[in-house]
């Protein structure tokens, strides 16, 4: 409830008094106070709507003879109840609080809530429902009272209240015009709630567009995304064991830890396990924790409020309060920058965050779904990753095997693959040659089932005939050399394996060892390899 309460030095005979009404005509003075009232409510913003109000009050007590008037704004409800205060009193009253008032009123206020007017010349006119009002004039040195409801279209929005220090006062005698006067508050008041709903209304209008484009997007991305990667392909053993586990977790709201060699599957397990959930009627919210510089992703989590930063123009909703009710997907997890784990293991436990720039924190229902490449244990042990984060990650771990460890699913992967990149080019592809499956079958795939996408989209691309042949594009990068050479002369094992050798050497950049080195894709030893390298002949280019 708010109080716009406003003390005048002046008493209601003071000599700079505008109306005397000694000298001038009663009713030219009533006339000159409702033009006077209009003007006033008509010119002023809303905003001030109060003030002019205060100001009316105070003709009112002038007017009247009285020594107080009060006008008490309901709220809309429901329920409908005293909202705001208005009042205007000479100096000569004890001091009156705004919780006295309204405690004190009731019956007054609910009386003329309903509709009555109430005319009181003597206070003991005043019934016994009302003991508590009598007592509170009784307190204040009133001895006759008026109330009128101030109603708009049917409905009583506030209460007006004068208050005489005489008995017999004119007050009652005054309540014809009184009722004029209050038209001028209900109009002025109206409009004010008017004006207040309609920017409550541009206002919601304003977030529902913002959140409607940011769901557009995701659908967006979602259409992309289905279009693109369509369903599972696959019947392996192993890839059997990653489906049983999708099933098991898919209805529980249980985080689940997704790893795997990059291009092995990881975001398809991530949807699925969404699509498959009871929240899969919302959109999948996507973050990359890897391709964001760290001062973005707090704010691209978290959101911010406006001014939190240099640039936050305004307010904006993170990632987690986007994902309210559905399903977060924090892909590559292990390049999260140390100071937002402890943030983001917050709302693991808690189920809270905070917008930059904000000291409210707010809950949020959100299915935590994280994806890595990387060993997140080794990350542990090198200080990298926090242990607690992990073991609140890892509650439900999913690993996605590398293609090279389910070569069965090969060929059914390229078959969906030239289907689809055959479809979407408008060619015509009935059969791929033994040769080039045999060649698919025997690669190791660093890249796993992204890699055999790529190569495929690319095969269907140049080919000009309704038979898949991999040696047309022996240009592409990465291809093995096996499958370059389908179709060329036979050549020795030796020969073979020292060009191999050779080529994935230049594709590392002649790295041998490490996670980009040669050895790794090969499947060797980096000692193996460097051994075979000098079996071979092989030296550096200088
Ligand atoms: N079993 C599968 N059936 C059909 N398509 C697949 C399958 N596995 C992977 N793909 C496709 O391979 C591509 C790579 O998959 P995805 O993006 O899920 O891999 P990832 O493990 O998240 O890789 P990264 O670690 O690099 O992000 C996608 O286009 C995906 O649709
Ligand atoms: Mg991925």
């Amino acid at each position: 409830m708010t109080t716009n309460l406003i003390l005048r030095p002046e008493t209601q005979h003071a000599p700079h008094c505008r109306y005397d009404p000694a000298m001038m005509c009663d009713s030219l003075l009533f006339e000159r106070i409702m033009s006077e009232l209009s003007t006033s409510f008509i010119n002023v913003p809303t905003d001030q709507i109060g003030n002019e109000i205060v100001k009316g009050l105070k003709e009112i007590v002038q007017y009247s003879g009285a020594a107080a008037a009060t006008l008490v704004e309901f709220s809309e409800g429901p329920p409908v109840q005293p909202s705001t205060v208005h009042l205007w009193h000479v100096t000569d009253i004890p001091p009156l609080s705004e919780s006295e008032l309204m405690q004190n009123l009731s019956w007054g206020m609910e009386s003329t809530r309903t509709g009555q007017i109430l005319e009181h010349r003597h206070l003991c006119d005043i019934p016994e429902e009302g003991a508590r009002d009598r007592a509170l004039f009784e307190r204040l040195g009133f001895k006759s009272t008026v109330a009128l409801p101030v109603m708009v279209g049917g409905r009583v929005i506030a209460v007006l209240g004068v208050f005489a220090h005489s008995e017999h006062s004119k007050l009652c005698d005054l309540v014809p015009r009184l009722r004029v006067i209050i038209q001028a508050f209900g109009n002025a008041l109206s409009r004010k709630r008017t004006e207040e709903a309609l920017h409550r209304a541009i206002a919601e209008l304003k977030a529902l567009k913002n959140r409607l484009e940011v769901d557009n997007l995701y659908l967006q991305q979602e259409i992309k995304v289905e279009r693109n990667f369509g369903s599972f392909v696959g019947e392996s053993e192993a890839l059997k064991i990653v489906w049983k586990k999708i099933q098991q977790v898919c209805f529980s709201r249980a985080t689940v830890l997704i790893a795997g060699e990059t291009g092995t599957g990881k975001e398809l397990v991530a949807r699925a396990i969404h699509e498959l959930s009871p929240r899969g009627q919302r959109p999948l919210v996507r973050v990359n924790c890897g391709a964001l510089p760290a001062t973005l992703i707090e704010s691209e989590l978290f959101g911010h409020e406006k001014g939190a930063f240099t640039g936050a123009f305004s307010r904006n909703i993170g990632r987690f309060e986007f994902a309210d009710k559905s399903s977060i997907f924090l892909d590559e997890i292990g390049e999260l920058p140390l100071e937002l784990q402890t943030k983001l293991l917050r709302v693991l436990q808690e189920g809270e965050i905070q917008r930059l720039g904000s000291s409210e924190t707010r809950k949020v229902d959100v299915r935590i779904i994280a994806a890595t490449n990387r060993d997140l244990q080794t990350l542990v042990a090198e200080k990298k990753f926090r242990e607690d984060l992990f073991y609140r990650l890892n509650v439900f771990p999913i690993h996605v095997p590398p293609l090279r460890d389910r070569r069965e699913d090969i060929p059914a992967l390229v078959r969906y693959f030239v289907e689809m990149f055959a479809a979407k080019s408008g060619k015509q592809i009935e059969s791929i040659s033994q040769k080039t499956m045999a060649a698919l079958m025997e690669y190791g795939w660093p890249g796993n089932v992204r890699e055999l996408q790529n190569i495929l989209e690319r095969a269907v691309l140049v080919s000009t005939t309704n038979r898949l042949e991999l040696d047309d594009c022996s240009w592409v990068q990465g291809l093995p050399a096996s499958v370059a050479t389908v179709g060329s002369p036979l050549r020795g094992l030796h020969d073979e394996e020292r060009e191999y050798i050779l080529k994935v050497l230049r594709l590392t950049g002649w790295r041998v060892s490490g996670e980009k080195g040669a050895a790794k894709i090969l499947h060797l030893n980096p000692k193996t390899l460097e051994s075979k390298m000098k079996r071979l002949n092989i030296t550096r280019p200088t």
